[in-house]
């Protein structure tokens, strides 16, 4: 059928982190956050409602996917299907450039994608505002690929305005160099580990009251173009959701040892000039925040103990956007 749309998505990494939902079904989270889009790591997703297939067909990087996975991607459908009043079934196609589930947060891509390329092929044509409150319901961080450049996602009062806001564009000096500890699929996944962490961590009420503060100075910093403040306030917002997960119960790390020899070496990074900061999501890999055009004598210091091949440099990333074959 010709109503075939596919849009690609850029990754997002959290600079003020999401860890934790008030209300699971809707996605609404514990607090705002916001996160610098990455042009390196992107997903391309192609959707068409197709009266020629009986049920939803999805392909993962040309992977025909069982009914586990391809049920996530129909309930996910459903909520455009509702909306658009579409009976059909879909043919999904997504293909990631993100080592996937390594807290490379291929599930911002992928599921940004996927509401794109949804809106496109249901005609709905919503706007990326309304966008960002689809994709939300997918993954949390999708909510904020809907953008590039630094995007907060307001924690809202309700389904409607959950949602994400540009906060500046970042055509500055900025970037990141993503050190892939390991990218094999993680033991825990961020929504169960985050549940527990809400539940059992005596460290949360407190997580939730100093990001507040972060977020509100990580925005002035942003819009002052200060790097060094950016880079202070993320390494340390990082740091602290990392700390309200080793309180949980059971206690919850993604470190690795090289994950501590990378957050290392941005300290002696650092202390030999060159301003760098770290942050870490839901696995061991580790994504340094830096000025783009030290990008590579990061990567070049960092090739002292790591392989290259494990070092990826990132300019900011766009909004997402149609692509035509
Ligand atoms: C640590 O968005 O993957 O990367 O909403 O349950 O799909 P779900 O979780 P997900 O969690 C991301 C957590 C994080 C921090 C962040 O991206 O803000």
């Amino acid at each position: 059928m010709s109503n075939e749309k596919k849009v690609r998505a850029y990754t997002n990494i959290a600079l003020i982190k999401y860890w934790g939902k008030r209300n699971e079904e809707l996605f609404l989270p514990m607090n705002s956050s916001l996160s610098l889009t990455l042009d390196s790591f992107y997903t391309e997703t192609s959707v068409s409602f197709d009266s020629s297939v009986s049920e939803d067909i999805f392909y993962l990087n040309d992977t025909f996917q069982d009914t586990k996975a391809t049920e996530k991607v129909s309930r996910f459908l459903d909520l455009f299907r509702e909306e658009a009043g579409i009976k059909l079934p879909a043919i999904v196609k997504s293909t990631n450039f993100v080592p996937t589930a390594a807290g490379l947060a291929s599930s911002a891509s992928g599921m940004a994608a996927l509401a794109g390329a949804a809106n496109l092929a249901s005609g709905l044509n919503l706007d990326k505002t309304t966008l960002s409150t689809y994709a939300r319901r997918g993954s949390g961080s999708a909510t904020r690929s809907i953008f590039g450049g630094f995007v907060e996602w307001q924690m809202g009062t309700n389904n409607a305005d959950s949602c994400a806001l540009k906060v500046d564009d970042a055509s500055w000096d900025i970037g990141m160099v993503t050190v892939v500890v390991n990218d094999k699929q993680k033991a825990v996944s961020s929504r169960v580990g985050m549940k527990n962490t809400v539940a059992t961590s005596p460290f949360y009420p407190s997580w939730l009251e100093s990001t507040a503060v972060d977020l509100r100075n990580i925005k002035s910093a942003i819009l002052k173009k200060d790097f060094e403040q950016v880079g202070e306030i993320t390494e340390s917002n990082g740091m602290k959701m990392h700390a309200t997960m080793l309180g949980a119960n059971p206690p919850l790390s993604y470190w690795e040892p090289d994950s501590v020899r990378a957050m290392q070496a941005v300290r002696d990074l650092r202390q030999s000039g060159i301003p760098c900061y770290f942050t870490m999501d839901a696995g061991p890999n580790v994504k340094v925040l830096c000025r783009l055009s030290d990008g590579q004598k990061i990567k070049d210091y960092l090739s002292n103990i790591f392989n290259p091949t494990q070092l990826i440099i990132s300019g900011p990333g766009k909004d997402i956007e149609e692509i035509t074959d």
